[in-house]
């Protein structure tokens, strides 16, 4: 199949993740994915029935952002999957907000496994630790430039590194953004680098604007996306043969 767009690191294929993985000889390390929710009137947000059973087909390992009522609706979808842990993006801003709950300021990334967890890449990435008091190693905070944190949490140690906290706060950038539900690289950055090995190859079976590819390439690996919306595969295209960008993001 003619991709729409590819380099060296990323190879983008425009329609139905679920009609185009079939033909194509793809052995990811890991997907990284974030579905319709089905949850907004955006026209794209339908969730498209099957895929977690077509994404079983190809990898073991998979990142999948939604809400918990998603993943509790579609829980029969992921029968196939065990779930190894959760991941919490705090937004910069809110999202779909309905009027009668709470102001919705997160949104989670679950890791789902097949097989033995041994035979699972798994490297939970380190930030840089600081003492706060005698005895006592904190992790950075969040804001400061290239390392992602919770402010104030302790984590596990070791040479002056902290285990990466599993509360993400990473920020949208209003100026750069080109999708509704656009992912932030420093988010995508540690699901990445946990899941895929250096030089692995990354899946997405639902592109939006190309985070995840930026995100992969960033940190040396490869990535496959798949987008039905072709205004969105011209928008990914765009994006990545601008090269590498920063990050974008506003504080
Ligand atoms: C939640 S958005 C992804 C946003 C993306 N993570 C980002 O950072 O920009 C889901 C995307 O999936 C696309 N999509 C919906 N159904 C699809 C399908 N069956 N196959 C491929 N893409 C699909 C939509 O057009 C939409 O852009």
């Amino acid at each position: 199949m003619k991709p729409y767009y590819a380099d060296d690191t990323v190879t983008l294929y425009h329609g139905d993740s679920r009609e185009i993985l079939p033909i194509l000889d793809l052995q990811p390390d890991c997907i990284v994915t974030d579905p319709p929710y089905g949850e907004t009137s955006l026209e794209w947000d339908r969730w498209p029935d099957g895929w977690p059973t077509v994404a079983a087909k190809l990898t073991s390992s998979m990142w999948c952002f939604g809400s918990m009522r998603m993943f509790l609706d579609r829980r029969d979808e992921f029968a196939g999957w065990k779930l190894s842990q959760d991941v919490v993006w705090r937004k910069n801003v809110a999202g779909f907000q309905p009027g009668d709950r709470f102001n919705r300021i997160h949104e989670h990334a679950l890791h789902f496994y097949r097989g033995a967890w041994g035979s699972i890449h798994h490297t939970p990435p380190r930030v840089p630790a600081v003492r706060r008091r005698a005895g006592d190693l904190i992790g950075r905070a969040a804001n400061e430039p290239g390392v992602t944190g919770a402010r104030g949490a302790s984590f596990q140690v070791s040479d002056g590194l902290a285990y990466h906290p599993s509360v993400v706060d990473a920020s949208i950038s209003r100026t750069v953004s080109q999708h509704p539900t656009e992912k932030p690289v420093r988010l995508l950055d540690p699901l990445i680098r946990y899941a895929c090995p250096p030089g692995g190859l990354v899946l997405d079976l639902f592109g939006g604007s190309g985070s995840t590819a930026d995100a992969a390439r960033m940190s040396g690996r490869r990535a496959v996306l798949i987008e039905a919306n072709e205004g969105y595969c011209e928008a990914i295209a765009d994006r990545l043969a601008q090269g590498v960008l920063p990050m974008g993001e506003v504080a």
